[in-house]
């Protein structure tokens, strides 16, 4: 499940926040685990904070909601912030905004090389970044501590371990350069990058 392999990047945290949480189904999931005291869950939209009130109701005053655009100052005590579910380039914008230090749980959908670019330009290093499968849908999991990090434009594009490929990221990019094929010169080149990548499977069986 989707879910199940964010949550597994938080580890333990006496504060978790959720930006852009919705329903907050992934704060729900690490408040019953007990993988954190407390949760800050907001979002810019006023309707899906409601949906996150009914979905942590029983969780009573260990968790604050609040209406924000990016990381509410609410946020400032947090120890991990979540951020999933949304395009890359907001989460980009997101991230660059934020002045804080807490470790960074991230899964953006589409355009994951902004976001890893976002922060490195904010003194952040990925120690986890992988793509997986679930529910039939590739996803990224991205997540960064402070520290210093440059991605090359391999790292950038297609993962931080992009030399050691997923499963998932082998499957996604195998699709892709069979689509890409009988392209013109563009697609080719995205296509050169891609048998790069696939180059660096291991065999593991
Ligand atoms: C698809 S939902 C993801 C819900 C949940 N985080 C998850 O991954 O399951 C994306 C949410 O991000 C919120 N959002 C979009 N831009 C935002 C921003 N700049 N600041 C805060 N929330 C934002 C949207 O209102 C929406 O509720």
């Amino acid at each position: 499940m989707r879910s199940e392999t964010i949550i597994s990047a938080v580890g333990k945290a006496d504060v978790l926040a959720e930006v852009g949480c919705d329903h907050a189904k992934l704060t729900e999931l690490a408040l019953e685990r007990g993988l954190c005291g407390r949760a800050v869950v907001s979002d810019i939209s006023a309707k899906c904070l409601e949906k996150a009130e009914k979905t942590l109701r029983r969780f009573g005053a260990r968790v604050t909601y609040v209406v924000f655009d990016g990381v509410p100052p609410e946020a400032e005590r947090a120890d991990v912030i979540l951020i999933c579910g949304m395009g890359g380039n907001v989460m980009s914008g997101i991230l660059s905004r934020y002045r804080g230090e807490a470790r960074l749980v991230l899964s953006p959908q589409g355009r994951a090389d902004l976001v890893r670019r976002a922060l490195a330009d904010n003194g952040y290093a990925i120690d986890r970044d992988e793509c997986f499968e679930a529910d039939g849908k590739f996803y990224d999991l991205i997540a960064a501590g402070k520290g210093a990090f440059s991605p090359d434009p391999m790292q950038a594009e297609f993962g931080t371990f992009w030399q050691k490929p997923t499963d998932a990221l082998v499957k996604r990019l195998t699709v892709r350069l069979n689509k890409l094929r009988g392209g013109g010169e563009r697609t080719a080149e995205e296509a050169e990058r891609i048998a790069e990548v696939l180059k660096w499977r291991t065999d593991r069986t």
